[in-house]
């Protein structure tokens, strides 16, 4: 993993990214180069400039303060990103950042773009070429080494779950995802419990057991808690990440082409709520975190549960289950049942549950909505911002929960043609007695070619935001 440092009276040299409102050459470039440099960056509209001076590359950020915040945040770690392409096309192991701004939280976002940038999964082709760039070396700013620390915690996080989502389920199934957050439960420091199909059976969870009915492998249950001394809220958050380790659809099986491929992504808001349990323990956050996550694989094995059954879910409903491919809603619904008995401040869920969220944003952002406070939304909603992992609001009207209606059970898992992940949101809403957001982060959590620094495959959606809104309960 590449490494950020802070390194605060080291002379900026070899590899570097300024950033700047004025270049000044602080960095010994010949009077030729600077002015090469000054006459480059007068160009109408020219905002960055990269040069290479005997072998070692040279990027300038120009920062425009006027631009919106979040917009500037994201445009500098999308040059970081640039930036780690640059060095690793030189075959840099180190990057200096130079700050030459009062404002040391550039030298921070820049360091999060090259460093989410640099992420590879080699675990299956370990004599492929790995990234040169080893260190990321923050050299001016008026930093505290914490925020520093703090910002490679939340990267390894999101290696984590970006390495979870990569995982093919022939590696990774239920019980390998289970244990996945025990170990990272270990290193980070917050308690893991892991039900067994036998726990789960007793439990009566109908809506996880109904799922695993087509499979091979046990389904698993886990509860994750960081509960710190001095937490600051007196209720805790429950975080519920849906936890389908594949996604063939079932019995209702998915078309192969370009639309199962990707299916082990189906674990994404599981990976996303494990990897926010390891970076808030890990940066000892104040606050007190319950995450739950419902795994299995959908399968339409020989007891695959068929569209018509009737469903008993945890909490005692009845679910006429018409279409085996809206499986994930089923599953979460007993673990938002299981979140009653902690009273929760607020429960959000995370699930990559419907291709109608992808249809209505596409992959560049995450579909909220929920029945929670405004104040936690409007703070849900600048984290998403300030992360850039943003979040579109949908109506959560109670027109919706019509649609639902069943003739037979109290409601069927699939609405109309039309508002799909509305319908699959007030589905869930009905497992809960607590203030509730969901988000479906069907479009952004895989995705089929590189984004700046979002790689392709798993991106770790859902860790930063979470993170982010944590820090600022
Ligand atoms: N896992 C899928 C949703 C999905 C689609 C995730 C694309 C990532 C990318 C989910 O289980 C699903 O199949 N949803 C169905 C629901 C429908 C049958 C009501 C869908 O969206 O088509
Ligand atoms: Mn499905
Ligand atoms: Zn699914």
């Amino acid at each position: 993993m590449t490494e950020i440092l802070l390194k605060n009276k080291v002379a900026a040299s070899g590899n570097i990214l300024v950033i700047t409102t004025k270049f000044e050459n602080e960095f010994g470039l010949p009077e030729k180069v600077n002015d090469y440099i000054k006459a480059e960056l007068k160009k109408e509209g020219k905002t960055t400039l990269t040069y290479n001076y005997i072998g070692k590359y040279i990027s300038i950020f120009i920062v425009d303060p006027k631009k919106e915040h979040s917009a500037l945040f994201e445009q500098i770690r999308k040059h970081g990103s640039s930036v780690a392409d640059g060095v690793n096309a030189h075959k840099g192991t180190e990057l200096h950042i130079y700050n030459q701004t009062k404002h040391p939280r550039y030298s921070l976002a820049a360091a999060e773009g090259v460093a989410l940038a640099n992420y590879q999964f080699l675990k299956y082709r370990p004599k492929a070429k790995a990234n040169t760039l080893k260190s990321i070396i923050i050299t001016n700013s008026d930093l505290e080494a914490g925020k520093v620390t703090e910002l490679n915690t939340i990267c390894k996080a999101t290696f984590m779950a970006r390495d979870l989502v990569n995982e093919p389920v022939n590696s990774l199934n239920a019980t390998g995802l289970a244990n996945a957050f025990k170990q990272m439960g270990k290193e980070a420091g917050f308690k893991v419990e892991v039900f067994n199909k036998k726990k789960i059976v007793e439990l009566k969870m109908g809506g996880l057991l109904s799922v695993n009915a087509g499979s091979v492998d046990e389904p698993t249950f886990t509860i994750m808690e960081y509960k710190p001394a001095k937490a600051k809220n007196k209720k805790p958050f429950v975080l519920v990440g849906k936890g389908v380790v594949y996604d063939t659809g079932g019995l209702s099986l998915k078309p192969t082409l370009n639309s199962m491929d990707m299916m082990k992504c189906d674990m994404a808001g599981a990976a996303a709520v494990g990897a926010a349990l390891y970076a808030i323990a890990k940066s000892k956050l104040n606050v007190h975190v319950i995450g739950l996550v419902p795994a299995t694989d959908n399968r339409p094995g020989f007891n695959a549960f068929a569209p018509g059954d009737i469903i008993t879910m945890m909490d005692g409903s009845t679910v006429e289950m018409l279409n085996s491919d809206a499986e994930g809603r089923m599953i979460l619904a007993d673990a938002l049942h299981y979140a009653k008995r902690y009273k929760p401040e607020l429960t959000i869920d995370l699930a990559t549950l419907t291709g109608s969220a992808m249809a209505a944003i596409g992959t560049s952002g995450i579909v909220g909505m929920g029945n929670a406070s405004e104040k936690q939304k409007a703070k849900l909603h600048e984290s998403s911002f300030n992360v850039f992992e943003r979040i579109a609001e949908l109506p959560f009207w109670d027109d919706y929960n019509d649609l639902l209606k069943s003739d037979i059970a109290d409601q069927k898992n699939i609405g109309g043609p039309y508002g799909g992940s509305i319908t699959a949101g007030k589905f869930l809403e009905k497992f809960t007695d607590y203030p509730y957001y969901h988000l479906d982060i069907a479009g952004p959590a895989f995705i089929t070619a590189r984004d700046n620094y979002r790689p392709k495959g798993g991106t770790g959606v859902g860790v930063r935001l979470l993170f982010d809104f944590f820090k600022n309960q």
